[in-house]
């Protein structure tokens, strides 16, 4: 077998047959295959995708690359949910604690900011002294112990799509509905989760711009998801535009914490209890009351286990940035559209994301909303707060939220759209 040869199939609109799939991706693994001839068979598949039976093999293949972990030991069913990237999508953090809370175990392996959109991983790492890297049996601890942990992935699951990723990233290959669904579902399967509820994200702030690509998406993962025994529910969600009112990585911590206590923004408390009630459900608890656990207290003491438990302090003072800039409403009506892609670009320029894998991201940068679509705002009052370390960042910040980024209308008659946008199961 050769690289040229399997990268011709896919370039002349073929079919990969197993043994090329197989073959390919375990000697790009062992780097026995060149970035450069990855990345042109990463292009072709973009461009001339895959069948079910071809993303079905893939998958399988990027999973054998590593090691699967094992939760048999514990006493309670397992739920996952991954979010396929947004702005100010901070709903893991409020979400894990509520789910364990609940009943189940939540083994949440979570990733850095990729592009404009922001890392669970990231925004954690804002509370002083949290970890992210645990080995295995560290995180079997936390898991058994508290109900719930978040953490990086370790280096032995799906090493293929790490490497894969990382190429994607640099080569505009991410957008590829066949490499996504394998990328996500190969890391989910090989964690070892029993339930798994996906968040596919649409609109302007998310990889799938449209609804008919984001339902592809869903029933992609959803059906490799169910083949490999997992349950399986994927829920469409908008990212039009962002969602709470904070996107950065501490300012969404905080957020997160006014969630687990009771209060903070209606759209990030509606998706947090929805995934919830789908985790429950998928996970075999249908009974167990997310908005009770909420209201009683005891998310947030699940919260506040799990982040000592990974070495944080959960009454630390959050970082701050040093610098802010207030933009102001123009004209008065009503704000008719916040661009979920143009918010996670100028969060992204203050510092809060990473231009190459290796930088460092500012922990108090990003960007306050003080309105969302469909409030009414009057002129000359606070719209947008910048935060960064930073301030030479502002200008550059402050071109991305240009344009029709931000409207405000002189009308009665808006109509937001709608949270969630489907289920598919
Ligand atoms: N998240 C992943 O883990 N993989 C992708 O390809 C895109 C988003």
């Amino acid at each position: 077998m050769d690289a040229i040869s399997v990268i011709r199939t896919k370039r002349d609109r073929g079919r990969l047959g197993d043994d090329q799939i197989d073959w390919i991706v375990d000697a790009y693994t062992r780097g026995e295959v060149a970035d450069e001839q990855m990345s042109a068979l990463a292009m072709a598949i973009l461009l001339n995708g895959m069948d079910r039976g071809e993303i079905a093999r893939w998958t399988a293949a990027m999973i054998a690359s590593g090691e699967r972990m094992d939760f048999s030991s514990l006493s309670r069913p397992t739920a996952d949910k991954h979010s396929t990237g947004g702005v100010g999508d901070k709903i893991t953090l409020p979400l894990a604690p509520l789910v364990a809370a609940c009943g189940a175990a939540v083994p949440q392996l979570s990733g850095r900011g990729l592009g404009h959109t922001g890392g669970t991983l990231d925004k954690l790492e804002s509370i002083p002294g949290w970890r992210a890297l645990l080995s295995n049996e560290e995180m079997l601890g936390v898991l058994r112990d508290v109900g719930c942990v978040i953490c990086a992935a370790g280096d032995g699951l799906a090493p293929a799509d790490k490497k894969l990723y990382a190429l994607r990233d640099v080569t505009g290959t991410v957008e590829a509905i066949p490499l996504i669904a394998s990328s996500i579902m190969s890391k989910k399967i090989a964690e070892g989760t029993g339930s798994l509820v996906l968040d596919v994200k649409v609109g302007s702030g998310a990889f799938m711009k449209n609804l008919d690509d984001a339902r592809e998406l869903a029933r992609t993962m959803v059906g490799l998801g169910t083949d490999h025994g997992v349950r399986t529910v994927a829920l469409l969600t908008d990212m039009s535009t962002p969602l709470g009112l904070t996107a950065g990585n501490a300012l969404e911590v905080r957020e997160s914490v006014e969630v687990l206590a009771g209060g903070g923004p209606a759209d990030v408390v509606e998706l947090t209890l929805a995934l919830a009630r789908e985790m429950l459900d998928a996970a075999g608890l249908p009974d167990a009351d997310p908005a009770r656990a909420l209201a009683d207290g005891s998310a947030m003491d699940h919260w506040r286990r799990m982040i000592a438990a990974q070495g944080g302090d959960p009454d630390a003072p959050l970082p701050v940035a040093r610098e802010r800039h207030t933009l102001r409403a123009e004209t008065s009506g009503v704000l008719t559209r916040l661009d979920a892609y143009a918010v996670g670009l100028a969060a992204w320029r203050l510092g809060a994301g990473r231009a190459r894998k290796e930088d460092p991201v500012q922990a108090g940068a990003g960007v306050e909303m003080h309105a969302k679509p469909g409030d009414r705002v009057t002129a000359g009052a606070p719209l947008l707060t910048l935060h960064t370390d930073t301030p030479e960042r502002f200008d550059y910040a402050l071109e991305a939220l240009a344009g029709d980024a931000v409207e405000i209308t002189d009308t009665d008659s808006f109509e937001p759209v709608p949270l969630i946008l489907d289920r598919i199961a």
